[in-house]
């Protein structure tokens, strides 16, 4: 039998590069890595696996790169971690967030929707079992009070223009499900931490003031709630 063809997104950054050590263990898919590089991705992070991935480098916000690699290949499985993630960088610099985030998956969707179905609500035989997997993030739901969590249900209230991003990103995604009955999965993960993970983040921050013995940053009054 033949193996699927999975495209994942982002691949050389922090989380998609363990999602593709751990897939390559878990799964006989062909893996294809597509990566724009910008500071946040690392070919150093994908070393271990060099010889058993397809890597591409590549932006999603160019169409017509993106409709070429899936006309090639046509994808059985799409996993898109690829993003603007670091909510610093959307305050000094919100515009490649809104590129990325947003103009990126569309790009992304419109694609798997013209290989996949043959229009609303008619997939195709040979893409019966394909999957459009979108990874977001908690932050859409915004910031908790003193008790409480997020589900499923919490609307959203992005505060950030990253939360903002990925929260367009998620409503377009849903409206792809609704509107096309495109297969997808949309997962609101809260903050990961480990290993690959960029150096800007809370917690390598954290711990490397920590260690050097410099004062720990705190965002606001330090009180703000995500669970
Ligand atoms: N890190 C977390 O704690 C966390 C929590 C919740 C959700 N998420 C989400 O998970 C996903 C991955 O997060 P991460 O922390 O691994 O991010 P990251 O910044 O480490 O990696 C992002 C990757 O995407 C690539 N990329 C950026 N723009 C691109 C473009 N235009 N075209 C192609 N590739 C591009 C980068 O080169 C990088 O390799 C993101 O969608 C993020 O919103 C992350």
């Amino acid at each position: 039998m033949k193996n699927d063809k999975v495209l994942i997104t982002g691949g050389a950054g922090f989380i998609g590069s363990n999602y593709v050590e751990y897939v390559l263990k878990n799964s006989k898919d062909e893996i294809f890595v597509l990566d724009k590089l910008t500071y946040a991705g690392n070919l150093q992070n994908l070393e271990a696996v060099s010889d058993k991935i397809n890597f591409i480098k590549g932006d999603i916000c160019d169409l017509e790169f993106i409709q070429k690699l899936f006309a090639e290949h046509q994808f059985q499985k799409v996993v898109h971690f690829a993003a603007e993630s670091h909510v610093d960088n959307s305050i000094s610099g919100p515009s490649e967030f809104i590129q990325t985030n947003i103009v990126g998956t569309f790009n992304l969707l419109q694609c798997v929707y013209k290989t996949w179905m043959s229009g609303p609500n008619d997939l195709k035989d040979e893409f019966k079992k394909a999957r459009f997997l979108h990874i977001s993030t908690d932050e859409v739901y915004g910031t908790l009070g003193e008790t409480g969590l997020f589900t499923e249900e919490t609307s959203y209230a992005p505060n950030s223009p990253y939360s903002a991003s990925k929260a367009s990103s998620d409503f377009i995604v849903r409206s792809y499900f609704h509107t096309y009955g495109l297969p997808v999965v949309t997962t609101n993960c809260s903050n990961n931490y480990g290993p690959n993970q960029h150096k800007e983040k809370l917690i390598p921050t954290i711990i490397r003031k920590a260690i050097s013995g410099q004062p720990i940053p705190i965002y606001g009054d330090g009180k703000k709630k995500r669970t």
